[in-house]
């Protein structure tokens, strides 16, 4: 049987890559599979937040899962932080990454910016924490967008030296899960940025709890190019902004880039940005709206979460157990 987790950060502006390239394909497997979905409030510390945002993003996160069709009695729906495991099993990994690992992450690079000396521990010391997190209940799926496939295979490496150092075949490899389209969604205003909570710019970004005329206004202003929209995949490389807001419109109808080539290529931006509007109104207006009526009466979403928390720390209890065991921890 595979067991999936995945997580996301708590940091506000849950948006429209956020649900393509994650949320949306959570929903898909849980008919299927065991999954433990995790709002990763650890990692979200890795940079300064205020505490009450921090726990008002953690309540909006976690009904943006919900309101985008999440079932919190079939999933494991929880924030990390009630699972002091994953804190456990971290600094255990912190002991088995080597420093030359964490050192080729570009998220880090991307993240610390130029001032490197002044980017907390944390921050570097992340991935070790998304390892604890899957691995803590033994995952082998990870569901998530392209940016995170380098972090999954450091998982992958720190598992395999974790049974080699020990001499056990303890943790199994774990494998992304990488959905068709819009596995990278690009900001509206540069089509070589990823979509992005932390953008300054609102207009970079569709947010799932945006009403129609907000959707509506972000895709007339995206930015586009002078020429009519390309026919074919093959231009897409010189065109980062028209394969941005074309992939969209194939990720929103679950059809294919070329079927959208077919159908628009040639024709003007203006016309098609309307359609393509039309088409996320369609489809995210519903979903904004549950949300924000969870949000509104957070006694659900909390719910949610407790249960979820209880049943995270009963699965991870055991294995941790375990890992003790094979590190050599005394448990008098
Ligand atoms: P984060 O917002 O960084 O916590 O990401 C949560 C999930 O959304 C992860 O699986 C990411 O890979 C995915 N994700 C974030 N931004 C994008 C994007 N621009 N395009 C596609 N997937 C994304
Ligand atoms: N690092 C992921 C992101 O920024 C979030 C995350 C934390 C995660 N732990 C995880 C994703 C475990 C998958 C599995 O998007």
């Amino acid at each position: 049987m595979k067991r999936i987790f995945s997580g996301v950060q708590p940091t506000g502006n849950l948006h429209l890559g956020n649900y393509l390239g994650a949320i949306r394909n959570w929903v898909k497997l849980q008919d299927e599979f065991d999954c433990l979905y995790c709002i990763v409030d650890l990692h979200a510390v890795t940079v300064w937040r205020k505490p009450e945002e921090l726990t008002a993003n953690t309540r909006e996160v976690a009904a943006g899962l919900l309101a985008a069709g999440l079932d919190g009695k079939r999933n494991i729906i929880f924030n990390q932080s009630q699972v002091p495991g994953h804190s456990e099993l971290a600094w255990i990994f912190n002991c088995v990454a080597r420093l030359g690992w964490l050192n080729r992450m570009t998220q880090f690079k991307e993240k610390a910016g130029k001032n490197k000396e002044n980017a907390s521990v944390g921050l570097f010391a992340y991935p070790n924490l998304m390892a604890a997190d899957i691995l803590l209940y033994k995952a082998t799926h990870v569901p998530v967008g392209e940016d995170q496939k380098q972090h999954l295979e450091l998982a992958r490496d720190i598992a395999q030296k974790f049974n080699n150092d020990f001499g056990v075949d303890f943790f199994p490899e774990v494998e992304p899960l990488i959905f068709g389209t819009a596995t990278r969604v690009m900001s509206l205003r540069d089509g070589t940025k990823k979509m992005s909570k932390s953008d300054p710019s609102d207009y970079s970004r569709i947010n799932m709890t945006d009403n129609a005329d907000a959707i509506a206004k972000k895709i007339r202003k995206a930015k586009t190019d002078p020429q009519s929209l390309p026919a074919n995949v093959e231009k897409f490389d010189a065109r980062p902004e028209a394969a941005n807001l074309m992939g969209l419109y194939a990720a929103l109808s679950e059809t294919s880039i070329e079927d959208v080539c077919n159908r628009f290529g040639g024709g003007e931006f203006s016309a098609f940005k309307k359609q393509l509007a039309d088409l996320a109104v369609a489809k995210l207006v519903p979903i904004g709206e549950r949300m924000r009526r969870l949000m509104e009466d957070p006694a659900e979403v909390d719910r949610v979460l407790a249960q979820g928390g209880r049943r995270a720390r009963q699965l991870a209890e055991p294995t941790l157990k375990e890992i003790q065991d094979v590190v050599g921890f005394l448990r008098p």
